[in-house]
């Protein structure tokens, strides 16, 4: 079950920062992080998030590492019009591109942006002519994304960052606002785990992790 439990007896991360060593003094945090699963959103439901608690969320959202000071993302929280409205808009596209759906297939995209209580979708507002890469800009926007599912996590809310066709869609992108030059970069669905999810396989940290003394390029001094 959801709690609003945030705990105010542990000091804030920062007051255990910069003190020339690392405390280990919130393991929660840490299991979090180790644990954190997505949950499918076909089995998100009720309840989600307060408004306090969305509050929390998105807060925690954007408090992610951004070069320059740019704020290159845009949350849209998707109240149940908004995702009705969004669920119609899919259903044009669909049938567009598959006129010969059936009624069953309908229903689903009517009802795709409608599958989990709350839906957050997250853009991107680039800024070109800034120094700062595109590439960074966006990995800030991929932050967000991160960002909202651990913090839905430390709520005790079940969450999945989908991209789907949608995400891809110019009329979707246009219906939310989204300029044709910016990208959607996550639709996050958010509420209650129905069931809870099983483990996923993950890769072996050897498998993605050198540690190194000697550097592996063969025009690399010292190899
Ligand atoms: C940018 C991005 C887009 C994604 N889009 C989809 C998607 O369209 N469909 C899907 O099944 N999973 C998608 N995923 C994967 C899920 O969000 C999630 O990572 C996966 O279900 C594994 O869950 P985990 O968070 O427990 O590792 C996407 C992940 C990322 C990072």
């Amino acid at each position: 079950m959801p709690t609003t439990d945030i705990a105010e007896d542990r000091p804030p991360v920062n007051e255990s920062q910069g003190r020339g060593r690392i405390e280990i003094n919130d393991l929660r945090t840490i299991d979090l992080l180790r644990s954190r699963r997505s949950v499918v959103a076909n089995l998100i439901g009720e309840p989600g998030p307060s408004r306090e608690q969305l509050d929390l969320i998105l807060t925690a959202g954007i408090r992610v590492p951004d070069h320059g000071k740019i704020g290159p993302w845009r949350m849209q929280v998707l109240g149940k019009q908004a995702q009705a409205a969004l669920g119609d808009v899919l259903v044009q596209e669909f049938l567009a591109k598959f006129p010969e759906a059936n009624e069953k297939q309908v229903a689903f995209e009517r009802n795709r942006p409608q599958r989990a209580p709350n839906l957050i979708v997250v853009s991107s507002r680039l800024n070109r002519q800034h120094k700062v890469p595109e590439i960074e800009q966006l990995l800030s926007c991929g932050a967000v994304c991160t960002n909202l599912l651990n913090a839905c996590a430390a709520l005790g809310f079940a969450a999945q960052w989908l991209t789907e066709w949608p995400a891809y869609n110019e009329a979707v992108k246009a219906a939310l606002g989204v300029p044709a030059d910016q990208h959607i970069v996550g639709l996050v669905y958010i509420g209650t785990a129905a069931e809870a999810p099983g483990e996923r396989v993950r890769p072996d940290l050897e498998t993605v992790v050198d540690f190194m003394e000697t550097l592996p390029g063969s025009a690399a001094p010292g190899a």
